[in-house]
């Protein structure tokens, strides 16, 4: 049940969870008025899944390997998360295509962050696509999830150059610190009410967001400043 006006969150992973941790500690400090219901994670292995022992949030493992097509999977995922009462399920580093089994009875309420600056490179080995592609810019973005996989409409993106030299995981490194401070920023603005999935897209404060979603880039107005101060 809900703790005064805090939302209540589900996060699902499937990794390390960094992001994760980058909600734990939001929740934790203040920037996120929302707590962790349950950190569900499709393998029993994740990393993730010991940061949330950790934290004292409730775990679950729902290994995929069990379930005979993906819908039964996500119609076990859905059933645990429906229990839990929450108002947003966040996939961090979830690395399993979801069927409408799952997204159409969280539609509005399920978001997904993901490696890349959308619509470019969805799928995986963004990083390494940017790289081969020439790009002199990688980064993030955080979007609604909707049918189409990695293309909901987005909601906040952070952009970092690509420095000569750089690898895929160089680039990654660069890319996953805007990772941990866009996404719980978007998953603040959809508990305190500013932000909502429409018939037109992504909304803020009643105003559609940009096809590539806000620009909270390191140095952008309306991003993470680059100097201290
Ligand atoms: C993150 O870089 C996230 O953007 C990516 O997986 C990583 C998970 O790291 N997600 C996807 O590629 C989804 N398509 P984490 O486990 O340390 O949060």
């Amino acid at each position: 049940m809900k703790t005064g006006n805090r939302g209540r969150l589900a996060i699902l992973i499937s990794g390390r969870g960094s992001n994760l941790q980058a909600f734990i500690d939001a929740s934790a400090g203040g920037a996120l008025a929302a707590d962790i219901a349950v950190v569900i994670s499709n393998n029993p292995d994740a990393g993730g899944l010991r940061l949330a022992r950790r934290a004292g949030i409730p775990t679950r493992s729902i290994d995929h390997r069990d379930y005979p097509s993906r819908e039964a999977f996500d119609a076990a995922l859905a059933a645990e998360v429906g229990q839990r009462d929450v108002d947003l399920v966040i996939l961090a580093g979830f690395m399993r295509i979801l069927t409408p089994v799952f997204i159409e009875p969280f539609s509005g309420r399920l978001l997904n962050v993901h490696p890349s600056l959308l619509p470019k490179y969805p799928g995986l080995h963004t990083h390494q696509r940017a790289l081969d592609a020439g790009d002199t810019e990688a980064g993030v973005t955080v979007h609604f999830v909707t049918l189409e996989l990695d293309g909901g409409p987005p909601i906040i993106q952070a952009r970092v150059p690509i420095l000569p030299g750089d690898t895929a995981q160089t680039l990654a490194d660069r890319v996953i610190v805007q990772e941990h401070l866009i996404y719980p920023l978007a998953a603040q603005w959809l508990i305190s009410g500013r932000l909502q999935l429409t018939d037109h897209g992504a909304c803020l404060d009643g105003e559609p967001i940009p096809a590539t979603g806000i620009d909270y880039s390191p140095g952008a107005s309306s991003g993470a400043p680059t100097e201290p101060g």
